[in-house]
């Protein structure tokens, strides 16, 4: 059993190669009594400003894991910093552990500070790490990947840069009058937090997770930042994920 949450694809991605038996985080949040059980169960997310997303971490203080073997796969784009360790002190925090937490690079899909076009472009070695993480779960390998002093300063800068608040500081969207009323990112949104009035998507940002599923799925590039994008008419999906599952996955979540 595996638990996964996914803007772009890239973590859905992973938990199927992982698992067969794949559980949306957006949808099972929703339900009463959070008791799963399984000879082995995992998590696979993004992290955002090194940490999981809020919605993952909130799943992880509320639900309740009976398993031999419990980890985590966290992906991220160009510098974890000590993602892992976070994710383990989280855990301690609400009074669970991990026996395995590990990262994985992937395209990243953070639009001030990538452009998406030159991000596919880059060869992450996916395939050979996630084979190394498919034996190490196999082989229910006991291992939480360690943070370098890089990893931590890099950590502390970040914090240092958005004032210690967390990564739903970077929720700050507006829709364009290029919408077409289509609905992609209400569809794709893993929080319910857009609608469609007279045709129009608006933006609601409580609860908002800062994911950016619905500004990379817009057809229309009708939503931007209204901070700087590296580019603006360049978006992102996992190129082994369909719209039609990443829809799956979210769609009419957290309502
Ligand atoms: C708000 C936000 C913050 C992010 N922060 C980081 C980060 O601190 N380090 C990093 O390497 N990647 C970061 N990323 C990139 C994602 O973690 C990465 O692209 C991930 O694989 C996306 O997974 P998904 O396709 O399943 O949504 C961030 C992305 C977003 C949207
Ligand atoms: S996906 Fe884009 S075009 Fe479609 S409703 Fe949303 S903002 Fe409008
Ligand atoms: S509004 Fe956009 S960024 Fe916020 S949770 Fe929904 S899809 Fe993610």
């Amino acid at each position: 059993m595996v638990f996964y949450f996914t803007a772009t694809g890239n973590s859905l991605y992973v938990a199927k190669e992982l698992d067969t038996e794949l559980v949306s985080i957006p949808q099972v949040i929703k339900q009463e009594g959070l008791h799963f059980q399984a000879d082995r169960i995992g998590v696979v997310c993004p992290i955002y400003g090194h940490e999981m997303p809020a919605m993952v971490k909130d799943l992880l203080r509320r639900a309740e894991f009976q398993t031999e073997y419990f980890y985590l796969v966290l992906t991220y784009g160009m510098l974890h910093g000590g993602a892992a360790e976070l994710a383990e002190e989280y855990l301690a925090s609400v009074g669970k552990h991990a026996d395995y937490i590990n990262t994985i690079m992937m395209v990243d899909n953070f639009l001030p500070a990538f452009d998406m076009a030159k991000q596919v472009r880059q060869d992450k070695k996916v395939t050979e790490n996630l084979t190394k993480i498919k034996a190490d779960l196999q082989a229910r390998k006991r291992y939480i990947q360690k943070a370098g002093l890089r990893d931590r300063m890099v950590h502390q800068g970040y914090r240092k840069s958005v004032n210690d608040q967390p990564a739903t500081v970077w929720a700050a969207f507006q829709v364009t009058d290029e919408c077409v009323g289509c609905g992609i990112c209400t569809k794709v949104c893993p929080a319910g937090c857009i609608h469609l009035e007279n045709q129009h998507a608006v933006y609601r940002q409580e609860n908002c997770q800062a994911c950016m599923a619905c500004i990379h799925a817009c057809p229309k590039q009708a939503i931007q930042m209204t901070i700087r994008e590296k580019n603006p008419h360049a978006r992102y999906r996992n190129e082994h994920i369909t719209l039609t599952e990443l829809v799956t996955a979210n769609h009419h979540a957290g309502k």
